[in-house]
């Protein structure tokens, strides 16, 4: 199959020194479940700007669909209205996406930018108010919303495009238990109808139940391993060294032993 996303030798750092990724080499296929995984500053959401266009590497590409996705390229009214619709994303933190003065012109906002009719957006924004659960906050300002309900509306503004692409900046980090729940069969509903997501998180829980392919990036920014959940998750040396498994001691009876766990994955107690 050819390639869909292809990030090829980026290298990125902010303002010139801070480097936040180095020589990163990435392919995403159509209809993907892709996760990043990575310790704090790795460069996981930066990977995910660059994927959406909204920085552009300092050297290296990246390619959607064959095209190199330039600066110049989305300088054009119609390709950039083409990549636009396609892709979706999540933020880490709501507050950056959020912008529109109540929930409901949020969740307006995108399928009349796509210009969609007014009738055609509306419908839109309510089933998806209706299907995030979140139609009692219609009226609300977004200012006023506790973190919880700015992630699902910042979740809800993005379902209202219908994008074939959904980039999910820790999807579950500020949610409720019952919410987690909801948002992580979101995920395999999204993923089952075909779109291609990809998402960061630190919880290996997570992606011990949604088997995604993974990638990692290390301390030193580079993607150092892409694999199935199984390899990235029986690799408990690779886990190690980029910090996602810890050493913590336990007691059992009178024994007290150390091993190396994960806050789920390899926390055993035999
Ligand atoms: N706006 C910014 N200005 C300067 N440096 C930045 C900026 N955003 C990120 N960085 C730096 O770039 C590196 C990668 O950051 P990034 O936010 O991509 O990491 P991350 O893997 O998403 O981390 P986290 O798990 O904490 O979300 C870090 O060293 C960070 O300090
Ligand atoms: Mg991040």
């Amino acid at each position: 199959m050819e390639s869909y996303i292809s990030i090829k030798n980026v290298s990125y750092s902010y303002y010139g020194k801070e480097q936040a990724l180095c020589n990163v080499n990435l392919d995403i296929r159509k209809g993907d479940l892709l996760c990043i995984i990575g310790q704090n500053g790795s460069g996981k959401s930066t990977l995910l700007h660059v994927i959406n266009a909204l920085i552009f590497p300092d050297s290296g590409t990246f390619e959607f669909c064959g095209k190199a996705i330039t600066e110049k390229y989305l300088k054009d009214a119609n390709n950039n209205l083409n990549f636009r619709m396609q892709f979706g994303y999540i933020f880490q933190n709501p507050d950056i996406q959020l912008f529109c003065p109540s929930v409901i012109d949020e969740l307006l906002f995108a399928p009349l930018q796509l210009q969609l009719s007014r009738e055609e957006a509306e419908k839109r924004a309510h089933d998806t108010m209706k299907y995030i659960g979140i139609e009692h906050l219609k009226e609300r300002s977004v200012l006023s919303l506790s973190g919880g309900e700015k992630k699902k509306v910042a979740i809800a503004s993005i379902l209202t495009m219908n994008p074939e692409v959904i980039l999910i900046d820790e999807p579950l980090a500020g949610l409720d238990p019952k919410t987690q729940t909801f948002f992580t069969e979101m995920i395999i509903e999204l993923h089952r109808i075909g779109k291609t997501i990809v998402f960061t998180t630190h919880n290996l829980e997570l992606i011990d139940h949604l088997q995604p392919k993974v990638a990692v990036i290390s301390e030193q920014h580079s993607v150092i391993k892409v694999g199935t959940t199984t390899e990235i998750l029986n690799d408990e040396e690779l886990l190690k060294n980029v910090n996602l498994l810890h050493e913590h001691t336990h007691i059992h009876g009178n024994e007290v032993h150390r091993h190396y766990h994960s806050h789920y994955v390899f926390h055993k107690h035999e």
